[in-house]
């Protein structure tokens, strides 16, 4: 079962215009329970215009360093929960939190000596940063190149800690900046500041020409990227080129823009769940999700990010057609088992029937 903890914000920095970093107080007693490793999320629950929402923020501090977590939320074009949180959030508020979670973290060690390659896009940094502070901090035999790409100069998220990093670890540590839109003049830009940014997309031309120029230092070598969905497929296949193996490959997901596909689901369907060991027979409403259908029913489904990434809300169809909008999850054979993400399945026949572990 989630539990959340109510924590106190005690910073708010605002990181670029589109983009804040929250810092929470989090109580001795709650030490052990935050603990986290350097690349996993947490998950805050909100209710918004009377709907409780919940959306995974990966944390961007380390957890070697003595300092409050920290997460970095970047407004999305007409996004519920990240603009409620640019907007609304103040130091002294307090946001119910569920420890942290998630399978993209690396496993940083005293005496591991590696070569990482870290690749970032967007908001897409804040894990990377984590596991970037923590490995230079932790690793002195270990070397990160790191790729970072965003739109415009002004949108770079933690510009400032990066180039301390860059002056403290010059000696491990080289980075590489892309943007794709420089805001104002290039020209000027490029002029200027001709070294310091590459133009151009985290695609699989800059990725080659980025492990081309660095080579491996140490050759146990681990890969990282979290960004866009296509920014990941095609780093992942630049990588895949090189013959990189894939299970030196971690990638994290934050969702994304999602095109719905037109599907005709069927309404008010009749939904059997079971659920923490009960039985619940209720309806489907309308262009509700099997999870939202619940919800608003005040039951108690497992979810956490609500994006089909997470699959917290895995639960296994027993009877019944479902579609699901978007599967960033699940496997070719956990979907062949009859899973399900509940988050993101309509009901497609008159009966769904699903069990919920
Ligand atoms: C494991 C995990 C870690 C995450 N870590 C971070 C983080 O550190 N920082 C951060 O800012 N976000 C992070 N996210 C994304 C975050 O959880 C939300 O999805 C994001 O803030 C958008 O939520 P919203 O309520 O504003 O948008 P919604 O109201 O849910 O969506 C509005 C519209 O925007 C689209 N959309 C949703 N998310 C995105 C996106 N990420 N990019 C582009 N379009 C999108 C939707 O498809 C929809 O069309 C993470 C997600 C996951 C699953
Ligand atoms: S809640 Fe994360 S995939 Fe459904």
């Amino acid at each position: 079962m989630s539990t959340f903890y109510n924590l106190k914000v005690i910073d708010v920095v605002q990181e670029t215009s589109e983009s804040v970093v929250i810092a929470f107080d989090v109580p001795y007693e709650l030490y052990e329970t935050f603990d986290y490793k350097p690349g996993q999320y947490v998950t805050l629950k909100f209710n918004i215009n009377g709907e409780e929402v919940r959306r995974s923020y990966s944390l961007c501090s380390s957890p070697v360093l003595e300092e409050p977590l920290r997460i970095g939320v970047k407004r999305v074009k007409d996004g519920l929960v990240s603009n409620y949180i640019n907007d609304n959030i103040r130091p002294g508020d307090f946001i119910e939190v569920m420890p942290a979670d998630g399978r993209f973290y690396a496993d940083v060690k005293k005496s591991n000596y590696k070569t990482y390659y870290l690749f970032a896009a967007g908001s897409g940094i804040t894990p990377i940063l984590s596991i970037l502070r923590t490995v230079l901090v932790t690793e002195e035999r270990s070397y990160v190149y790191m790729f970072y790409g965003n739109k415009s100069e002004e949108t770079i998220m933690f510009k400032k800690e990066l180039d301390t990093l860059l002056q403290d670890y010059g000696d491990r540590f080289i980075l590489e900046h892309t943007l794709s839109r420089p805001k104002a003049k290039w020209s000027d830009l490029w002029n200027t500041k001709q070294e310091e940014y590459r133009k151009g997309r985290v695609d699989e031309k800059s990725i080659t020409w980025f492990i081309n120029e660095y080579p491996l230092y140490a050759q146990n070598a681990e890969y990282y990227i979290c960004g866009p969905g296509a920014m990941i497929a095609n780093t992942e296949k630049a990588l895949q080129q090189i013959d990189v193996p894939s299970s030196r490959i971690y990638k994290e997901s934050f969702g994304g823009k999602v095109v719905q596909q037109e599907v005709a689901a069927i309404a008010n369907a009749a939904l059997n769940a079971r659920l923490n060991g009960k039985s619940i027979t209720t309806t489907i409403p309308q262009g509700k999700t099997i999870l939202r259908a619940l919800i608003d029913q005040k039951y108690n489904p497992p979810y956490s990010c609500e994006g089909g990434v997470c699959s917290t809300c895995k639960c296994k169809l027993k009877e019944g057609k479902v579609h699901m909008h978007n599967n960033l999850s699940l496997d070719e054979e956990e979907v062949a088992a009859g899973y399900i993400l509940s988050c993101q399945s309509v009901p497609m026949s008159d009966k769904v029937t699903i069990e919920y572990s």
